[in-house]
């Protein structure tokens, strides 16, 4: 059975920060990430999408504009799409202020930048949003991971794993890297049909809160497979959750997961 999102030596539920601790600190910026590996996450989570000048950073929308200053920074560029400006534009940008003064200067960050902050402190859920946008990005995404230091170790352990909502491109992507563990991302709730299928080729099936139930947690470790479920901020529903069993549980608020205890 591959319970890849649990940390090597744990019996328990996973702790996933969601965009890193992005309940304390601004989503997906080198903040969210400290806050979540200080906190003790097993694992961080993020989203990444490409430049005009093809690199490759850690946000969530395909548009700037929710979690940056883009719109007055550069107010002549309309939808303000990351694959629309370059990284030196981006740069520009600041990622904090919108969610709180304190945070004002951070950036956007490279991917590179971001796995260098997780190194080897915690694990890593690398999730590529919309990879029809980006072709070419699974090349692009190997070629970084494997020039990880850490990359054997950690694929090894299964401490880093690359998901998607688009299974056909994670299903390329894993012929590419089949030492990498991959999670198929499901927004409605998966049929016995959709896990077996998934069985085929990925290691995770990764649901929403909203459509997760126990048939599916054991439905899904009937296939051999592990579950992660997102996103999970409220006390009750984490321990619920983990009395079906699932393996990780992704959340804005790591440290609420972690109070629970075991
Ligand atoms: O980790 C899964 C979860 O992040 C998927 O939803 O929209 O937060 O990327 P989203
Ligand atoms: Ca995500």
């Amino acid at each position: 059975v591959l319970t890849a999102a649990r940390a090597p030596g744990r019996d328990d539920v996973a702790v996933i920060a969601h965009r890193g601790s992005s309940g304390i600190a601004p989503e997906n910026t080198l903040a969210a990430v400290h806050a979540a590996v200080r906190q003790g996450a097993d694992m961080v989570e993020n989203d990444i999408h490409r430049t005009a000048d093809g690199e490759l950073v850690v946000v969530h929308d395909a548009t700037l504009s929710r979690t940056t200053d883009v719109e007055q920074v550069f107010p002549d560029r309309a939808p303000w799409r990351v694959g629309d400006l370059t990284l030196a534009e981006i740069r520009r940008l600041d990622a904090g202020s919108w969610f709180a003064e304190e945070f004002a200067g951070e950036r956007v960050p490279t991917l590179q930048e971001w796995l260098d902050a997780v190194g080897t402190r915690s694990g890593m859920l690398l999730e590529v949003k919309a990879p029809a946008l980006y072709p070419g990005i699974e090349h692009q995404l190997d070629q970084v991971l494997r020039s990880l230091p850490h990359h054997e170790e950690s694929t090894r352990a299964g401490r880093m794993v690359v998901q998607s909502f688009d299974h056909g491109w994670l299903r390329r992507y894993a012929e590419l890297a089949p030492e990498m563990t991959v999670g198929a991302l499901f927004a409605a709730r998966p049929g016995v049909e959709d896990i077996a299928a998934a069985a085929g080729w990925a290691h995770q099936v990764n649901p929403g809160l909203e459509v997760l139930d126990e048939a599916t947690v054991t439905a899904v470790h009937d296939h051999g497979l592990a579950i992660n479920v997102w996103t999970v901020d409220d006390g009750r529903a984490m321990r619920r959750a983990r009395a079906w069993g699932v393996d990780g549980i992704i959340t804005n608020y790591p440290q609420v997961l972690l109070d629970l205890g075991t």
